[in-house]
């Protein structure tokens, strides 16, 4: 899949495909060296030539539930000196009198944020009159970009380059925004990517046509470099799956014995939250294979690169 030929700074950031070449291996470098800072407990900002006596504000409005990814934002924001205020109870806000998610934004707009962080159920064109970056941060079912780009790093900073690596998704694919932008990012990257899941939640759409399936959970196991394991996304399903919970667990968990044939420099991930007992097993916390908090930790740099560079952060000399 191509990517954008522009930077984009001072853009919105709604799909992978936003994304240059350039971008992402200027996100990555930020991160690694956001995450050097923090070992020293020292803020972001000092990295960057920037006016530390400005007064910024971003707002963070969350239509669905989330814990990874709002607060990762919310630290994310803090850090890089712009103060966060977050809207994660709709009940509160206006919304719940019918005011619609671009009369919101529009709202907002008149706070002059410097960025705003929409979780939202559907996918959205952010209006062009806004002129600051609107960030998806989980769009219903289509994308989670800043899920898919803190998954490469953490597989990055874990197996090395992405080229040729074997990442195969199990479980609720059809429903996981988070698959569909780690497909596009990681397969830009090089890396190889299948999945493994029940027929009535397979992936659908063009994207995902040409994707290796595994039919049994044991070979892929068997033939992959990183497993990325997906809850079942009950909350947006629409139909019934066709098979029980105890049913789904027999074929598609992780547990004792799928770790006993998964490669010995395998790297477990789950974008979280995880449902243990149905997807993966407690087993897995204990596997030192397992990386599902060190991308948690990792959201926080991985973000705050990528709004470093929306709020067009230059590197100081
Ligand atoms: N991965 C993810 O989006 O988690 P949260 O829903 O907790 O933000």
């Amino acid at each position: 899949m191509s990517l954008s030929q522009k930077s984009i700074a001072g853009q919105s950031f709604i799909s992978v495909s936003d994304l240059s070449d350039q971008d992402i291996l200027e996100v990555f470098k930020r991160a690694r060296h956001f995450k050097k800072l923090t070992d020293k407990n020292r803020p972001f900002t000092e990295a960057f030539d920037i006016d530390a006596s400005q007064f910024l504000n971003s707002f963070l409005l969350f239509e669905e539930p989330s814990t990874r990814t709002r607060i990762s934002f919310e630290i994310a924001s803090q850090k890089l000196g712009v103060y966060p205020i977050v809207i994660s109870n709709i009940k509160s806000s206006s919304m719940m009198k019918g005011e619609t998610v671009e009369q919101t934004l529009a709202t907002l707009a008149c706070f002059k944020p410097a960025f705003i962080v929409l979780r939202y159920k559907l996918s959205i064109a952010p209006s062009k009159k806004l002129n600051f970056p609107i960030v998806n941060a989980g769009f219903g079912s289509y994308e989670h970009p800043t899920q898919a780009l803190l998954d490469a790093f953490t597989i990055q900073e874990a197996k090395g380059d992405l080229q040729g690596k074997k990442v195969l998704i199990v479980g609720d694919v059809l429903h996981s925004r988070v698959s569909n932008s780690n497909l596009k990012l990681l397969k830009h990257l090089g890396a190889k990517v299948a999945f493994c899941s029940p027929s009535s939640l397979f992936p659908q759409g063009d994207l995902w046509k040409d994707v290796q399936e595994f039919k049994n959970l044991d070979e892929g196991i068997k033939w992959a470099d990183v497993l990325m394991c997906l809850r079942i996304q009950e909350e947006r399903h629409n139909m019934n799956i066709g098979l029980s919970i105890a049913e789904y667990r027999d074929y598609y968990h992780l547990g004792a014995k799928q770790l006993e044939i998964f490669s010995k420099k395998g790297i477990i991930m789950h974008p979280g939250p995880y449902v243990f007992g149905v997807e993966i097993g407690q087993e897995v916390l204990q596997d030192p294979r397992n990386l599902i908090l060190k991308q948690v930790e990792n959201g926080v740099y991985v973000r705050a690169a990528l709004l470093s560079i929306l709020l067009n952060y230059k590197w100081k000399d």
